[in-house]
């Protein structure tokens, strides 16, 4: 077993031999730079350790772990594009630095190509891993379009929050590890488990993601801060706080979230200041915490050494802690 970078830095090397710009360059350009751009590179990680864990050398699951992070990539092209948002991973947005087709149609080819890198592997294999990551797309499609519907609806419960992030966040996170196990050859119910795993820290990640999307630091988060904010996002942070708030604030609140996106001026401190005084950020890190917790709880039952068990809660518990 290797370490979490070095996992990392074995994907890297994978990732810049086999993405290269090419004619036409107005395509291929905006991927190799979407896809350089930096990031974590959490879930193609995950697919590394995962086969690992299971007892198959990570070299066998490189592609499936470029197509999951092109697919990934491919995903937030789109997903700035329907956010508006100007910056990603600190750098201008695909759209914003070439245009809005660029990135529609770069962002189908980087689709396409993850979907192609699964042709790399045999007969059942392929086949397990092709119906997988259908799935888990088009998961991530409805997902995304809950999103959507949310920032105009004014029902939403905290229960559809959590399962629009399942959609659009955890599933991707559950089957990174399953794909791992697929390339492994292991047991149903290991992946069955450490896909479970997954959706679960998946679930505490998008928490996470819309916690720092409100607090995290400008300088470091690569983000517009208050991005959802800005674009009315019913994230778990405006529900409890809706919630939670007095009738005042609360009210105050549901008025900020009904204006629109371009007349932003204060909105974002006023936001924060209800979210903070209502509790709901407080609220928001016992959420994170209760999901990691769960994650953890379901690894303690698959049958592996405690030793590939500390990795992934090494891995689970590092997710706890980041700050961008
Ligand atoms: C993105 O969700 C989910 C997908 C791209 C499928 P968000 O819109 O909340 O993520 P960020 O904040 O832009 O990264
Ligand atoms: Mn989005
Ligand atoms: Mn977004």
């Amino acid at each position: 077993m290797l370490s979490i970078s070095q996992y990392r830095e074995a994907f890297l090397d994978h990732l810049s031999a086999k993405i290269k710009t090419k004619e036409p360059v107005n395509l291929y350009e905006p991927i190799t730079y979407i896809l350089q751009l930096g990031g974590k590179r959490l879930r193609p990680v995950l697919v590394l350790m995962s086969a690992e864990i299971f007892d198959t050398s990570y070299k066998k699951a490189l592609d499936a772990a470029l197509a999951i992070e092109v697919f990934h990539n491919f995903s937030l092209v789109h997903d700035d594009i329907m956010d508006a948002a100007p910056l990603r991973r600190g750098k201008e947005t695909v759209h914003e630095r070439w245009d809005l087709n660029t990135g529609i149609l770069s962002g189908d080819a980087m689709l396409i190509n993850a979907y192609q890198l699964f042709e790399n592997y045999e007969g059942n294999t392929f086949k397990e891993l092709a119906q997988l990551f259908t799935e888990t797309a088009i998961q991530v499609c409805e997902g995304q379009q809950y999103d959507v519907d949310f920032e105009s609806r004014e029902d939403v419960e905290v229960a559809d929050y959590l399962k629009m992030i399942e959609y659009k966040t955890a599933v991707l996170v559950g089957a990174s590890l399953q794909m791992g196990a697929i390339v492994a050859g292991a047991s149903q119910e290991c992946k069955e488990a450490v896909y479970e795993y997954g959706r679960l820290l998946g679930i505490a990640f998008q928490l996470q993601d819309d916690y720092l999307d409100a607090f995290g630091d400008p300088e470091t988060f690569g983000k517009q801060v208050g991005g959802d904010i800005i674009e009315n996002k019913k994230t778990f942070l405006y529900l409890m706080a809706v919630k939670n708030a007095g009738p005042a604030e609360a009210s105050q609140l549901e008025h900020l979230y009904s204006i629109n996106p371009s007349e932003t001026s204060g909105k974002i401190e006023a936001v924060k200041h209800i979210f903070e005084e209502s509790g709901a950020s407080q609220l928001a890190r016992e959420e994170i915490r209760k999901y990691t917790k769960e994650a953890f709880a379901v690894l303690d039952k698959i049958e592996l050494s405690e030793s590939k068990k500390d990795l992934l809660r090494e891995f689970g518990a590092s997710l706890m802690e980041r700050e961008v």
